[in-house]
């Protein structure tokens, strides 16, 4: 019931997808400069199929980085050029998040991912400090280390039985372990057991990847909330994840005044419970509990699919370009000497950094950034825009355009230099564009290489890994690129060069 690549059924019917694809044409010219594209049925059919990202990429190549898609009631301008992508996402005050808002407020409420005005301003400078350095750290010892040891523990059984293991399912449970532990000191046990509260996350993040692909927002109406099984099912799992957060954060409020605790350094970490939420309470801000909650599932939401989809395409990408796993099994060998890594080790783990960091250029989650215009703008380039319009920051196109990158569609590692910085959206100028940019970045980017780079290099630490044979691995999407059918490896255990420590007498 964690496989996460069970999209919820469309309503939608075939009638009506013919119908749209009439109107799928915008046949007024406007005075924007901007091209429209001219989508047909084909195109239709993978936008309800989920895969919206791809269409987009082809029209890119049809119609340049700059384009406007009129889809049912929808129009969207479609942008694929880091300048364009820079001045929208640096201007935030001109533009908001709009549809994401709509399509996740069921689940996020007024948490900081999709807040907006005061309130986000508010909640963002609370959240922040939470992720310092230090607090970073501990999670890397105590938290990401465990996990994945715990992963490749799981998994030794089926590499010594050469049982087919389906790693995005595996790399999905392990995120949701890790994030539970440090956003709110709560252990899913994912990858041990089932439970309503994980079936709940699941089904909620399904809607929510189900909604950003609906054209027809039909779950706005909320009598129909009350009869479509599928938006039950979600309103019923909102419910149980909600009084979850709501009972941790009660119960470490409670913690927090009966120990009169109050945060007395800018690195504070509390060592029985170090997790974000304890932080925020310490921090003595004044805050609702139902605030609260919400920015705490805004973390949830945010950090879980990501970081797994994340593992998930690196693994692949590794499995298919064998030269660079050996460098990075190589890298691993030689820095970690067969022991865990800690946090001082990561910034060595160069090369393993960078096919993680190629690994979201080739498949950046989400690979599409949403915004609404607030007033009239005019992008670079001289296109205008209207008050009200909704823009999507393409970031696969961005990101796989050969204007922007040499070998653009290739696995490189080597094109990010060892030695220079670690790529982002400052120093590409907005080529490179994962975590976003602007005020509205993602203040997890830290939390999650750290947390990817850990996984993965005690997974190659332990196991060696091979694609099942005659899998079609291709895309699909949500929120994070999928795998459309998941992502089968056969699995072997594998002797680290050095000094080899069995997991198990650590
Ligand atoms: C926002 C990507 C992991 C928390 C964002 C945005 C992107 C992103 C692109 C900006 C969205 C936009 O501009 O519309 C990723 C990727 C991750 C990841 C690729 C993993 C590899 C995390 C983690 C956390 C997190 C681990 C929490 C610990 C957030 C929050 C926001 C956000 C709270 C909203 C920030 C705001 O609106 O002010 N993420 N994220 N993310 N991310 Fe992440």
């Amino acid at each position: 019931n964690n496989n996460n690549n069970n999209k919820p059924n469309s309503w939608v019917s075939p009638d009506w997808l013919t119908s749209l694809t009439r109107s799928l044409t915008i046949t007024k010219d406007d005075d924007s400069g901007i091209p429209v594209a001219n989508a047909k049925l084909d195109d239709v059919s993978e936008l309800l199929g989920g895969a919206l990202f791809l269409p987009l990429f082809k029209w890119m190549n049809e119609y340049g980085p700059i384009y406007r898609l009129a889809a049912g009631p929808r129009n969207f301008v479609v942008v694929s050029d880091p300048a364009i992508a820079k001045h929208v996402l640096r201007n935030y005050g001109k533009y908001g998040k709009g549809l994401v808002s709509e399509v996740s407020e069921f689940l996020f409420g007024s948490g900081v991912a999709i807040a907006e005005g005061p309130l986000w301003t508010t909640r963002r400078r609370a959240v922040v400090p939470s992720l310092h350095r230090k607090y970073l750290s501990v999670m890397v010892d105590r938290v990401f280390c465990k996990c994945a040891q715990r992963l490749v523990e799981k998994l030794k059984p089926d590499a010594v039985g050469g049982i087919a293991v389906n790693m995005e399912e595996k790399f999905s449970q392990l995120t949701l372990d890790v994030i539970g532990l440090s956003v709110f000191n709560y252990n899913f046990d994912s990858l041990n057991a089932d439970s309503p509260v994980i079936d709940a996350v699941y089904t909620a993040l399904k809607e929510a990847e189900a909604r950003s692909t609906d054209l027809l927002p039909y779950w706005k109406i909320n009598a129909l909330c009350k009869i479509i099984p599928r938006q039950i099912k979600a309103e019923n799992a909102v419910t149980v994840i909600r009084r979850t957060v709501e009972e941790l954060v009660a119960k470490c409020k409670e913690m927090v005044e009966a120990e009169g605790e109050r945060i007395d350094e800018e690195e504070y970490v509390n060592d029985a419970d170090p997790s974000i939420l304890r932080f925020l309470l310490a921090s003595r801000e004044e805050v609702s509990s139902v605030q609260l909650r919400d920015d705490l599932l805004s973390m949830l939401v945010a950090g879980h699919e990501t970081t797994g989809s994340v593992l998930t395409w690196t693994l692949y990408l590794l499995s298919k370009n064998s030269t660079s796993l050996v460098k990075a099994q190589e890298e691993i060998d030689r820095v970690l000497q067969g022991r865990p890594p800690t946090y001082e080790d990561i910034k060595d783990l160069k090369f393993l950094t960078r096919c993680i960091i190629e690994s979201l250029r080739l498949y950046p989650h989400p690979p599409v950034l949403i915004r609404r215009a607030q007033g009239a703008d005019m992008l670079p380039g001289a296109y205008k825009v209207n008050s009200g319009q909704d823009i999507m920051i393409s970031v696969y196109n961005i990101h796989r355009s050969s204007q922007v990158w040499e070998r653009a569609e290739e696995f490189l590692p080597e094109r990010f230099d060892l030695e220079g910085p670690v790529p982002n959206e400052t120093n590409t100028d907005f080529r490179f564009i994962p975590f976003g940019g602007g005020p509205r970045k993602c203040v997890g980017d830290q939390f999650a290489l750290l947390e990817a780079i850990v996984a993965l290099a005690i997974f190659l630490q332990h196991l060696n890994f091979e694609l099942v044979p005659d899998q079609t691995i291709s895309m699909t999407t949500g929120a994070t690129i999928h795998t459309t059918n998941g992502l089968y490896m056969k699995l072997s255990q594998r002797q680290t060069k050095s000094a080899f420590v069995p997991l198990a007498s650590r």
